[in-house]
């Protein structure tokens, strides 16, 4: 769960869409708030990185409509929950949210809108199973979102959907003054057997190159050290519109501004090319960093996902990887007990994972989800047998990564300092993605460090040189 932090990238024109200049350039936040009493907005998000960033999509949106975004339920006149379908257990924690909203209608008038691809999914619904509920909304055409909210303060009930044909282009108000993301590509055409997110996000549709470009260069000006491109399958970029060219043209064009870092997420092994492979190991600006979600490591069950790929050619694929990228850090998404999933498919994911020694791995139990395929076969793997495959798997992990990092002591990597860990340390990522924890340095800063020890899930080192990355 993420609460929306408030950067407002003030003097920027709107920071990443030209054409929306935003209202409140040049007025502090607090002056702010007290002209926009019964505006004052709070949001919480749940799910993947586009979630994360629609919802600085909506910040941008709400604040250039003269809101203000609180930091608490307590303080705000209107609550936005944009949530994720992805597993059960994703849409109810959504839900056990609600109960903090309900408290504070008793006290005091307060709206609560549910959104994302929850909202987008389980519309109407949402209103009758939950009184508190004042308006669903859904995973996009967000850009209109603070008329239709006037329009609702009168009326109540759902917000009529809207599905745009191209991505809106709306200002940001960004999380992090550090990473920026960057949408490429909106959707997805893909149907994987188990997944919702074709029907919550709707077909794939790829944004133009020059947008894009445009979008990188102002936070390159804004003093950005990184961009993430962001697609559910960013390797399949203008598939959509030819005209566009494809990804590892569009991942050339960003890597030749001058943002020090550039990463992408995620890539569909079976759409992956060698240009873009050629792209990543020719410019040092583009991270050694490869997410690569696998699933599983049994033809049986990725045949049922329809993934379109065997175990043989996703072994192929990594092979070639690492050909061309040297030192590439891959790492993936595994499901354990999709239906009908033996215990001799799970040993040969199991086996997937000892082969290509993955830097990292996230796992997830098999979640059956309303209207994909495979919710139509039994869930038949037992929850039992699902925790203890999970937890084989993660333990499994945890020692191959241990092994990976233990690698890394005595080397000097390139970190980029992101943030600080919960016992106020500072931690950044290394250009393949590792997480290092330092003890010097500041937010935002290219670092040296000079690795002196390595956990399963991180390393620890000491700053060497730190450099503003632009420098
Ligand atoms: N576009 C990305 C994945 C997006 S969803 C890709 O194709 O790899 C993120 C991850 O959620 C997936 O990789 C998958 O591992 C997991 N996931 C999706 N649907 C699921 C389900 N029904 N049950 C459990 N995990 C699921
Ligand atoms: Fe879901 Fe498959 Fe699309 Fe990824 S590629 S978002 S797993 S349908
Ligand atoms: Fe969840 Fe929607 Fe992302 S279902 S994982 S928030 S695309």
């Amino acid at each position: 769960m993420y609460r929306t932090a408030h950067r407002i990238d003030q003097g920027e024109e709107g920071n990443a869409i030209l054409s929306f200049p935003s209202v409140i350039d040049g007025i502090s936040a607090i002056q702010y708030s007290q002209s926009v009493m019964g505006k004052r907005a709070y949001i919480e998000t749940w799910g993947c990185q586009m979630n994360l960033h629609q919802s600085e999509g909506i910040a941008g949106v709400l604040q250039r409509a003269g809101y203000t975004l609180v930091e608490e339920i307590e303080e705000a006149d209107i609550v936005l929950f944009n949530g994720c379908m992805i597993r059960q257990k994703a849409e109810e924690k959504v839900y056990g949210r609600i109960g903090a909203v309900v408290e504070e209608k008793r006290k005091r008038s307060v709206l609560l809108g549910i959104g994302g691809c929850l909202g987008h999914l389980r519309g109407d619904s949402l209103l009758e199973r939950f009184p508190a509920v004042d308006f669903v909304f859904g995973s996009r055409g967000h850009g209109s979102l603070p008329e239709r909210i006037e329009q609702l303060r009168r009326t109540g009930g759902r917000l009529p959907a809207q599905d745009p044909p191209t991505i809106e282009e709306v200002p940001f108000s960004r999380k992090s003054s550090v990473t920026a993301m960057v949408t490429i590509a909106e959707g997805c055409s893909n149907f994987c057997s188990y997944c919702i997110v074709p029907y919550a996000r709707g077909p794939m549709r790829s944004r133009a190159p020059a947008l894009v470009v445009r979008e990188v260069e102002h936070l390159v000006s804004a003093g950005f050290q990184e961009v993430l491109l962001l697609g559910q399958n960013v390797n399949s970029y203008g598939r959509d519109r030819p005209e566009f060219g494809g990804f590892a043209e569009l991942l050339d064009w960003v890597a030749r501004t001058r943002i020090p870092r550039v990463r992408f997420t995620t890539s569909h092994p079976r759409d992956m090319t060698v240009d873009v492979l050629k792209t990543m190991a020719a410019r040092d600006n583009v991270c050694n960093h490869l997410h690569l979600p696998c699933q599983s490591g049994s033809d049986r069950i990725l045949q049922a996902m329809r993934r379109g790929y065997n175990r043989g050619q996703y072994r192929s694929i990594v092979d070639a990887v690492r050909d061309v990228v040297e030192g590439v850090n891959l790492t993936t998404d595994i499901i354990v007990g999709y239906p009908g999933e033996t215990e001799s498919d799970f040993a040969d994911t199991m086996r997937l994972i000892e082969e290509v020694r993955f830097g990292s791995i996230f796992a997830a139990k098999y979640s059956p989800r309303p209207l994909t395929r495979s919710a139509l076969v039994e869930d038949d793997v037992s929850e039992g047998t699902k925790n203890e495959r999970l937890q084989r798997i993660l333990s499994r992990q945890r020692e191959i990564a241990l092994e990976e990092n233990e690698r890394w002591v005595g080397r000097d990597v390139r970190v980029l300092i992101e943030g600080e860990t919960r016992d106020g340390r500072l931690y950044g990522r290394a250009d393949d993605h590792r997480t290092v924890v330092v003890e010097a340095g500041a937010i935002g800063e290219l670092a040296t460090v000079h690795v002196e020890g390595a956990t399963a899930s991180a390393l620890a080192g000491s700053v060497l040189i730190s450099a503003k990355g632009n420098s």
